[in-house]
């Protein structure tokens, strides 16, 4: 098994670019099977979740596949008349966001099996409100065996009112709702930029979506849509984690094919932390400052700052001047980095969905392991400050979302690499 080695001590300097978002490729590559066809999305990070959401759709009988040459940064999507709705537990074990794929089959073929996701390492996570969506669009559920099994004639638009504010269950719906009979209102909707991509997306295949970015999205379900290309939006969570490096670091870069706009809630903290943040030449400019300021932070969905950003501000909060208050309020166990970074000698103390950090002078190299994709990030950012030697293990969730993360810190200056592990099982 990989691990990424960090030398620390170094000021990144320079520029780099940042990748297609995740979180938008997602439920983009999913959306493809509403429409039979060919799809061509461009800007899609070549990532573990982006490769097992080709799997998914592989094995349900489309042809999802990375180009290459001049095409490497897409994938083509053919689509054909019918497909085998089902999403196996190998695969929905292995990455929740499989679960998007419900939506978009109750919509074309009336049908789908897709097991349920479980538990998951930074919260329950469960999918009630994408099932009470798909009820109330008249899909009929049963629970067989640890797989959701739908189905319906035709679904039909209803208002839906969520109880809670999901990104990817706004998603689920958004893309059911597009080929419903008549009208659906998604109330307390998720505002992320993901989330406005898709519909632009949806849009674009034939579907009429208004209101995405608001809490409120009006749907007119459409008979049919049809395959497009598109080039996915940059991921504004790789952006804002480079954006912490350089802060962290006294360094200067800039990050370039970020919207800036997509960030404001990181960037404000940024700013607060003493750190100069610039909208520059289609990018972003991030100084670090000599001492960081400590900021109080709270994770709320957008436009909140991100509960995707919060482990990599805990790191930078490590080694401000003072006390900094961190509340998580999206999920409710995402602070496990938080006991890696006390191996590196970080001053924090949790209760409940708070942390407390108390900068400390100095980070210490560790070997440090990670439970989860922005915990992993975090600890990279921690041994980029930290003295001597950082070696973080379990380098697979890393690669679930970040793209050639150690080249790109490379590019940027730091002293990092990626080994193989021969004492990891
Ligand atoms: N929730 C429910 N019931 C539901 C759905 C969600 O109670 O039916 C709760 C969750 O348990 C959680 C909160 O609502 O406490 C928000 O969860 P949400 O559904 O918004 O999360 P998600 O859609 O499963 C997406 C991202 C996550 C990101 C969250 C929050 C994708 C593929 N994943 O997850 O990304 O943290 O939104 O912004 O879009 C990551 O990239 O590292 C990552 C975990």
């Amino acid at each position: 098994m990989d691990k990424i080695v960090i030398q620390g001590g170094v000021s990144l300097k320079g520029k780099v670019t940042v990748s297609g978002a995740k979180n938008a490729a997602l439920p983009i590559l999913a959306s493809s099977i509403l429409a039979e066809g060919e799809h061509l999305f461009r800007n899609v990070p070549d990532l573990a979740d982006v490769r097992t959401m080709c799997k998914l759709l592989g094995t349900m009988g489309a042809e999802a596949e990375r180009q290459t040459g001049k095409l490497k940064d897409a994938v083509r999507i053919s689509v054909p008349e019918t497909l085998s709705p089902e999403a196996p537990y190998e695969l929905v074990k292995t990455m929740r966001a499989s679960v998007l794929v419900l939506g978009p089959l109750c919509a074309r073929f009336g049908r789908a099996r897709v097991s349920l996701p479980g538990g998951c390492a930074i919260g329950a996570r469960p999918i009630d409100q994408h099932l009470k969506g798909l009820k109330l669009l008249g899909a009929e559920l049963e629970l067989n065996a640890g797989y959701v099994e739908a189905r319906a004639k035709r679904l039909r638009g209803a208002t839906i009112n969520f109880d809670v504010v999901t990104v990817t269950g706004t998603e689920n719906l958004m893309m059911a709702a597009a080929l419903a009979q008549g009208r659906t209102v998604l109330e307390n909707a998720a505002r992320e930029p993901e989330v406005e991509e898709l519909a632009r997306v949806l849009n674009k295949m034939g579907a009429r979506i208004s209101g995405a970015g608001t809490d409120v999205i009006t749907i007119e379900g459409v008979e049919r849509l049809s395959a497009i290309e598109h080039a996915i939006l940059p991921d504004r969570i790789e952006a804002g984690t480079f954006a912490v490096a350089a802060a962290l670091t006294q360094g200067n870069v800039l990050i370039e094919r970020c919207v800036p706009e997509h960030l404001d809630a990181v960037i404000q903290k940024l700013r607060a932390a003493g750190a100069t943040v610039s909208a520059e030449d289609g990018g972003l400019r991030v100084k670090g400052p000599r001492t960081l300021k400590p900021v109080d932070v709270k994770t709320m969905p957008h436009p909140g700052f991100p509960t995707d950003m919060q482990a990599q501000l805990m790191v930078l909060m490590t080694v401000a001047d003072g006390s900094s208050v961190i509340a998580e309020t999206v999920f409710e166990n995402r602070f496990m980095h938080a006991l890696e970074l006390q191996r590196m000698g970080a001053d924090i103390t949790i209760d409940g969905h708070t942390a407390v950090v108390k900068g400390v002078a100095m980070l210490q190299g560790a070997p440090v392991m990670a439970t989860d994709l922005r915990a992993s990030a975090s600890l990279i950012l921690a041994g980029l400050r930290a003295g001597g030697v950082t070696e973080v293990q379990r380098v697979y969730h890393l690669d679930r979302g970040y793209e050639r993360i150690e080249r790109k810190l490379r590019g940027l200056g730091a002293r990092v690499r990626r080994v193989k592990d021969r004492r990891a099982s």
